[in-house]
């Protein structure tokens, strides 16, 4: 069988730890060739996942290597650039969340992706959880009855990350744009995708940078230090977020909070029938008129791996993956509009087609 020809754009930290690893237990990749603007890192990453190709810049990477596909693993301002440069040249992407670093860019993408009509995947990790999967099961045969309330939370105490981060022209926002897609993406996916109706938003910098010594933040291979970065994002965000079919979601993402240290990810669902938690992974009911609490027992799996295989799977097969540009449209607008309802201090109305 031929070869998925594969091309690694930014070899930082998610490169190294969420992608490379997984293209290479894929039987049917060839890893062809690696870009980073920093030749040294693309050269040693190049040399540790023994990969031949090693390139400067995007341009020369796609003028030289015939690939079928690229992840896109750079700094969020270069999503959307190098997105559509690699589809016009007729290669799938797998880009990293954030999609974009606003709606304007995200719809201007998703032209290009039609165009092209090669797969253009987003790169919303959590969806392949197993405990999520889990989840989506139990809401798609309705063992929830009618959701009408969706709490979606990523609270951490210190793990502001360091380096390009925190600076808004480079990132597109705070902890909004970083986790908070991550827990809102899973919430509504996990909801069905329902329309969007209003927003409204909270952004605070509550504690900005830090001298807090012996705890672990996420690091950015442009090891800056965070005391002396652009640091001019909110490190706190919240939303309250209803949909048209009734369902209300509350979303909390934050870097730095004064509360209890970081709990992970958590999404919380109430039906009419159930409800449904992740962390601790459990279906809430009632039976015979008793209350039932059902832990559910899954086998943990990385969710790493099975997105990148789920996207070379996709790329072999030209078709849509489970996480489609569309839908990552249609979560930039919710991210936007919880922004622009803070700056504004009023709820933004939004009328999806
Ligand atoms: N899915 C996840 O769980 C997850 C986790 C962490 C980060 N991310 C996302 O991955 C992306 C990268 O994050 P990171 O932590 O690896 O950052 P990083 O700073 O460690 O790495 C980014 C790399 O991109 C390179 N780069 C920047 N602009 C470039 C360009 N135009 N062409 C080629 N190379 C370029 C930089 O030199 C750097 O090596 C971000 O969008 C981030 O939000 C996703």
């Amino acid at each position: 069988m031929k070869k998925v020809k594969v091309g690694i754009i930014g070899a930082g930290s998610i490169a190294q730890m969420g992608h490379l690893p997984f293209y290479q237990t894929h039987p049917d990749v060839e890893l062809v060739a690696v870009t980073d603007l920093n030749l040294d890192r693309a050269k040693s990453v190049a040399e540790a996942f023994q990969i031949s190709n090693v390139y400067g810049n995007v341009e020369e990477m796609f003028e030289k290597e015939p690939l079928d596909a690229v992840s896109i693993c750079t700094i969020n301002c270069t999503h959307v650039p190098i997105a559509k440069l690699a589809l016009q040249k007729g290669i799938s992407v797998l880009i990293e969340k954030p999609l974009a670093m606003n709606v304007e860019e995200a719809l201007e993408l998703e032209e290009v992706a039609k165009k092209s009509g090669k797969t253009c995947m987003v790169g919303m990790t959590h969806r392949f959880r197993h405990d999520a999967q889990a989840m989506k099961r139990f809401v798609e045969a309705g063992d929830l009855g009618d959701i009408y309330y969706v709490k979606a939370k990523i609270l951490q105490r210190r793990n502001t990350p360091t380096g390009w981060f925190t600076d808004q022209s480079k990132s597109g926002g705070g902890p909004l744009m970083d986790i908070g897609v991550h827990v809102l993406d899973l919430a509504w996916w996990l909801s069905g995708q329902p329309k969007i109706q209003t927003v409204s938003g909270h952004l605070v910098q509550g504690i900005g940078n830090y001298h807090t010594i012996m705890q672990n933040r996420w690091e950015s291979a442009e090891k800056l230090s965070t005391l002396e970065s652009v640091f001019d994002v909110e490190d706190f965000a919240s939303g309250y977020l209803r949909f048209t079919n009734g369902i209300v979601l509350l979303l909390e993402a934050s870097w730095a909070l004064n509360g209890p240290k970081d709990e992970g990810l958590k999404v919380e669902m109430y039906g009419t029938k159930g409800g449904l938690s992740l962390q601790p992974l459990c279906y809430y009911s009632e039976h015979n008129s008793i209350l039932t609490e059902t832990k559910l027992d899954i086998v943990p799996n990385n969710p790493h791996e099975a997105e990148i295989h789920h996207f070379v799977e996709a790329v072999k097969r030209n078709e849509k993956s489970l996480v489609p540009i569309d839908q990552g449209v249609r979560v930039m607008q919710m991210l936007e509009s919880i922004a622009q309802s803070s700056k504004s201090q009023r709820e933004i109305r939004i009328s999806e087609k």
